[in-house]
Formats: C-alpha cells, sequence, structure tokens
C-alpha cells in the first residue's frame, strides 16, 4: 500500500503513463488487487502488524455487506451440531436445463465444498485433454501459441515436475456456462475465469511437504472461490484434492487465526490451525468430475503414494478484486437470474 502511494506520487512513474497510456490496466491492477497473504511485503515494518490486522478486519467488514458473500462465508456455523459428511451427500449432478440446485449451493455455504460428475459432453471434454495432451506432448505449433510454464521448486514439492498453462476458456462454452452460474451465486454477478491447465507428476515417493501445494493452507484470509475440473478419475494414490470441512467460515476464530499470527505461517505446520480440521475429507473423483470449493478454507493437495500423473484444469478468479468487493450495493440489488439461495 505504501509502495503503491509513493509510486503514484513519482513524477517518473506519470511521464511513463503518458508515454504509454497501456500501462494504465497495471496501475489499475495494483490499485485494486484482492489481497492474498504477502503480509511480509507491507512496509514500513513498524506499522505491519497494525496495518494487517486492520486489513482483516475491515475487509470482511465489506465482505459480509454483500448478501451472497454473506450466506456462503460469514453466516453461523454451529459446531455443537456438526456431525460428519460423506462424500456422496456433497456430490450432485446438473438438473434439466444444466442448472445448478440450490440444495447443491446449500451444501457448498455448509461445507465450503461439492462436487459435481459428468459435467461436460464428450465433445468439450475430448477438447481439454486434448490441451492436455499438446502440453505434455510438446506440440511445436501449440508451444509458439501458449507458453507452458514448468514450476520452479520454490513454487511446488520438488518431488513433483508441474506443468501450467494459464489460459483463456472460450474454447470451452459448458465450462463457462458452469462458473457463470457459480459465481453469479457467490459474488453476486459473473465473472470471468482465468483457467490453469495442470500436469503433476510425481517422480519420488515419499513426497517432500512444500506448504501452500501438498499440505492444508488457505489462500486469503477473505472470500475465495475456485473450480477444479479432473477429465480423469482420481483415486485415493493419486494426489486428490483435499479440503478441511467447514473451514471457509469466516468468524472471529477465523479472523483470530490471521490475526494472532506473528509468524506468517498459514498452513497446517501452525499448531492453530488444528482447530479448523474438525473433518478433512479426501475428494476421491470420477473422470469428468468438477470440485466446486471455497479456498479461503483449508485445502491442499493430498502427496501422490504411487509414482503417477494428475491432470486439472482449475478455475481462478482474479478479476474479482476490492473494487468488486466494494460495489455491495449495486451487487445487492441486483436481481439473480437464478432464484434465490
Ligand atoms: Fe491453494
Amino acid at each position: 500500500m505504501f509502495s503503491l502511494v509513493k509510486d503514484i506520487l513519482n513524477p517518473i512513474n506519470w511521464i511513463k503513463l503518458i508515454l504509454n497510456p497501456k500501462k494504465i490496466k497495471v496501475l489499475y491492477d495494483r490499485i485494486f488487487y484482492y489481497p492474498g497473504l504477502n503480509f511480509k511485503n507491507i512496509k514500513p515494518f513498524i506499522l505491519r502488524e497494525k496495518y494487517k490486522n486492520f486489513l482483516i478486519s475491515f475487509l470482511n467488514y465489506i465482505g459480509k455487506k454483500n448478501h451472497r458473500l454473506n450466506y456462503f462465508f460469514y453466516s453461523d456455523e454451529n459446531d455443537k451440531k456438526y456431525k460428519k459428511v460423506e462424500l456422496k451427500e456433497i456430490t450432485f449432478s446438473l438438473e434439466k436445463n444444466k442448472i445448478i440446485s440450490n440444495s447443491a449451493f446449500e451444501a457448498l455455504k455448509n461445507y465450503g465444498i461439492i462436487i459435481f460428475e459428468n459435467i461436460l459432453s464428450d465433445n468439450e471434454r475430448e477438447k481439454i485433454i486434448e490441451t492436455f495432451n499438446k502440453i505434455n506432448n510438446g506440440d511445436k505449433d501449440f508451444l509458439k501459441k501458449n507458453k507452458v510454464l514448468e514450476l520452479n521448486k520454490h513454487e511446488k514439492s520438488e518431488d513433483v515436475l508441474v506443468k501450467l498453462l494459464y489460459s483463456e476458456l472460450d474454447y470451452y462454452p459448458e465450462i463457462i456456462n458452469f462458473s457463470k452460474q457459480v459465481t453469479e451465486k457467490i459474488f453476486g454477478k459473473v465473472i470471468d475465469p482465468v483457467g490453469q491447465f495442470l500436469i503433476h507428476r510425481s517422480i519420488k515417493i515419499p513426497e517432500t511437504i512444500f506448504p501452500g501445494d501438498n499440505n492444508l493452507h488457505v489462500d486469503r484470509f477473505l472470500p475465495n472461490l475456485k473450480l477444479a475440473y479432473f477429465p480423469f478419475d482420481v483415486e485415493n494414490d493419486y494426489a486428490p484434492f483435499t479440503y478441511a470441512v467447514g473451514s471457509h467460515k469466516i468468524n472471529n476464530r477465523y479472523k483470530n487465526f490471521f490475526i494472532n499470527n506473528e509468524n506468517y505461517i498459514f498452513d497446517e505446520r501452525n499448531e492453530n490451525s488444528k482447530t479448523f480440521f474438525k473433518q478433512i475429507i479426501k475428494a476421491n473423483i470420477k473422470k469428468n468430475s468438477i470440485i466446486i470449493t471455497l479456498t479461503n478454507g483449508f485445502h491442499g493437495r493430498a502427496p501422490f503414494t504411487i509414482k503417477s500423473e494428475r491432470r486439472s484444469l482449475f478455475l481462478t478468479y482474479p478479476k474479482f478484486n476490492l473494487l468488486t468487493l466494494f460495489s455491495f450495493w449495486s451487487l445487492n440489488k441486483k436481481k439473480n437470474i437464478y432464484s434465490e439461495a
């Protein structure tokens, strides 16, 4: 924040902006960036704790004012009533007309994770598999147009190789239609996704643990959504998605986990995280399934226990930014095309 103010006040940056007006997009993204967990970057150091705690309290106060976010993230959980949930209780199919039922959204609100089976037509699933094959086989024409990244050891466990392709998803209309319904319901308006085609290949068992990859961690301290599509079966030994059921609820206990966290450890290495682990569910799933999950709750990829490969297409929503968070008033007035949750 302070470095942003410093940069905005620097006349050299004004000249750069006049010479290259497209840079306004960079400025826009920096101003309205939806905060993550990089509190260590807050300068000056002396204000770091106070500013961190202010952000956690104030931005969640604003988030709660959005009626839909309030429903999914801030509504009460009842610890005493909590009873374990079976995977089949959070697994759904689309209704006629490809509509997501209210009972599915209610389960998402309660548990922070739901699964839809048989989500795409054979045609669209094949198109996604074809993209994965091109990434994996090093298809030259494809690689000229698409930048496939190979993650380094500071980004994931050193015992897996990870290829990543960021991609628009216009070529996959069914998954876009599904994403539209989800975002409209959760945020109050349609937010376009950014696709991440990910191939994880295990090279050593057991895997070294890397926080943020193969352990339980949170992505943010604010409402956060991800979708994860799996074209093939993912069973127990093949690094299924794992989630601490109900850990997405933003209440005082949740906020205090971040506020009373002087070492900035926001994953299961922190003893205080254990209070959120009432039930940890491994989402072993069938081919052509998608997971909807609220990733401000504790989640992660289970380590591989058999050397193999996992393919997943993640949908993330960086376009849901501070501006959207603060526009709760107009979002609350909008009539949703789907019935109320
Ligand atoms: Fe994550």
